[in-house]
């Protein structure tokens, strides 16, 4: 995955172009209602979407690709990154009000989603607040290639991703108080003029103590 990733920012610089998804504006309303100061994002690529919440808090991103980061360090200088996998101990003991995860999810098989949301979640501050984006099962993709898990295909060679019902993304966050749950339809304009449309589920919840 690292080398995929590598090599597609190595190749096509910021490949989804310089607008941040509008989800990211939506995360920026709730958190701001909700008094958050600190937002983590697993994930981060290129900072797409760091940038934007990095005008209103302060962010940290998580990412695996070196290339990515380099991108990043450019283009959303307010922000810190780090270099290393969501799926390991994600940054020591640090926490954070919030996790803002845009398309991240979907990638992984059923075993590492859970590791990345448990992952997440032990970052959180109490009452922490996280906001996760995902491909639907409505999207056109769904179904596409060679089946490798329930709801898992290979719609690309060589690469696959989870589409989520409704009812399976909360289940992913069983445990969490949801706070919202919904669809959106997003439109990357790639770097090389290619428009492409997605359907996405997002879910915002929040950590309960226990
Ligand atoms: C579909 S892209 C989304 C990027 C970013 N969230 C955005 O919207 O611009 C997935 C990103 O997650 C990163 N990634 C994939 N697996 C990862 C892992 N295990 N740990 C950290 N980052 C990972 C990839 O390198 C890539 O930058």
């Amino acid at each position: 995955m690292e080398g995929y990733w590598n090599d597609r920012f190595n190749k096509e610089g910021m490949i989804w172009g310089e607008v941040p998804s509008k989800t990211v504006y939506h995360a920026i309303q709730i958190f701001k209602d909700n008094n958050v100061k600190s937002v983590l994002v697993p994930g981060s690529g290129y900072g797409r979407n760091t940038k934007a919440l990095s005008a209103h808090f302060q962010v940290e991103g998580i990412e695996m690709s070196h290339t990515g980061i380099s991108l990043a360090l450019n283009w959303d200088p307010k922000s810190n990154f780090f270099l290393g996998s969501v799926l390991d101990h994600i940054s020591g003991n640090k926490k954070y009000d919030a996790v803002y995860c845009f398309d991240l999810l979907h990638l992984f098989l059923e075993r590492e989603r859970h590791k990345l949301i448990n992952n997440c979640i032990r970052q959180l501050n109490s009452a922490g607040l996280m906001y996760f984006t995902c491909f639907s099962n409505e999207d056109k993709n769904n179904g596409v290639g060679r089946k490798i898990e329930d709801g898992s295909y290979e719609y690309i060679e060589g690469k696959f991703a989870h589409f989520f019902t409704e009812e399976d993304l909360m289940n992913h966050f069983d445990g969490l108080q949801v706070i919202e749950i919904g669809t959106v339809v997003e439109i990357l304009q790639y770097n090389d003029n290619q428009r492409k449309e997605y359907i996405l589920r997002y879910i915002i919840v929040r950590k309960l103590d226990r």
